[in-house]
């Protein structure tokens, strides 16, 4: 089966599509909800959200091109039943083992590059951008997103919808016990060295991370 519609017409819609063709997809479509947006991307074409039953019926599945986890999680309750396969390019390395755990996730993109090392716990739908890296039994909860370049050590917590900017780094937990942990909805500013536990809806900045804002 190589249908994909893909969700969003954006600059990272078009990184997903290299992904998606990197994974053989062949037919490939763009989905806006915006009607003003017509015509096609790299000479994939657009078609409107109002297609999506018709796409379904004829084998398409479907990837959230969204790299914000708060606009992914909003697509995905919209159509929750949609087939969201795992997207993870063939360069993406990993640990033992790690196959079978991307395997019971759904809606994952793994851009070129990426290495995940080993006993990590991953959710779905997240984003791993170019060339992140992510040490040893972290955890990544649902929506996170992590960006380019970004370094999560060992025995680091995502939680649900945080953000690692590009080229951040997030120092490692304790142990499998006591986690770094980057508290939900949380955003970690480009560049930023994380060397404490983050709380939740919390923008950090700076080396060593020091609080920005907090929602
Ligand atoms: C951290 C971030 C979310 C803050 O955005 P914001 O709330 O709009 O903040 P502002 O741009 O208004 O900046 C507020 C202050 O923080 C500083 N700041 C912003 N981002 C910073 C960063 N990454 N590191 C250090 N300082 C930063 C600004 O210089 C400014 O300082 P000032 O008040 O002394 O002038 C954003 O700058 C960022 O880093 N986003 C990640 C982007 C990214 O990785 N994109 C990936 C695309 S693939």
């Amino acid at each position: 089966m190589t249908k994909l519609a893909i969700f969003g017409t954006s600059g990272f819609s078009k990184e997903v599509l290299d992904i998606a063709l990197d994974q053989q997809y062949k037919d490939i479509v763009f989905l806006t909800h915006d009607k003003s947006i017509t015509g096609d991307v790299l000479g994939f074409p657009i078609q409107h959200e109002n297609n999506i039953p018709k796409l379904e019926n004829e084998g398409y599945k479907f990837v959230i091109a969204a790299g914000s986890g708060e606009i992914r999680e909003k697509i995905f309750n919209k159509y929750p039943n949609l087939q969201y396969p795992n997207l993870i390019h063939s360069s993406v390395t990993y640990g033992y083992q790690m196959d079978k755990t991307f395997s019971l996730s759904q809606g994952l993109i793994f851009a070129a590059g990426v290495r995940v090392t080993t006993a990590c716990e991953i959710g779905n739908f997240i984003v791993l951008n170019l060339n992140a890296t992510i040490g040893h039994d972290s955890c990544l909860d649902d929506f996170v997103s992590v960006m380019p370049g970004a370094n999560i050590s060992g025995n680091v917590h995502l939680c649900r919808e945080s953000y690692v900017g590009t080229g951040a780094t997030i120092l490692q937990g304790k142990d499998e016990e006591h986690k770094m942990e980057i508290g939900s909805k949380s955003v970690i500013g480009a560049g930023s060295v994380v060397v404490k536990p983050v709380a939740e809806n919390t923008i950090v900045v700076g080396a060593p991370a020091k609080e920005l804002k907090r929602a």
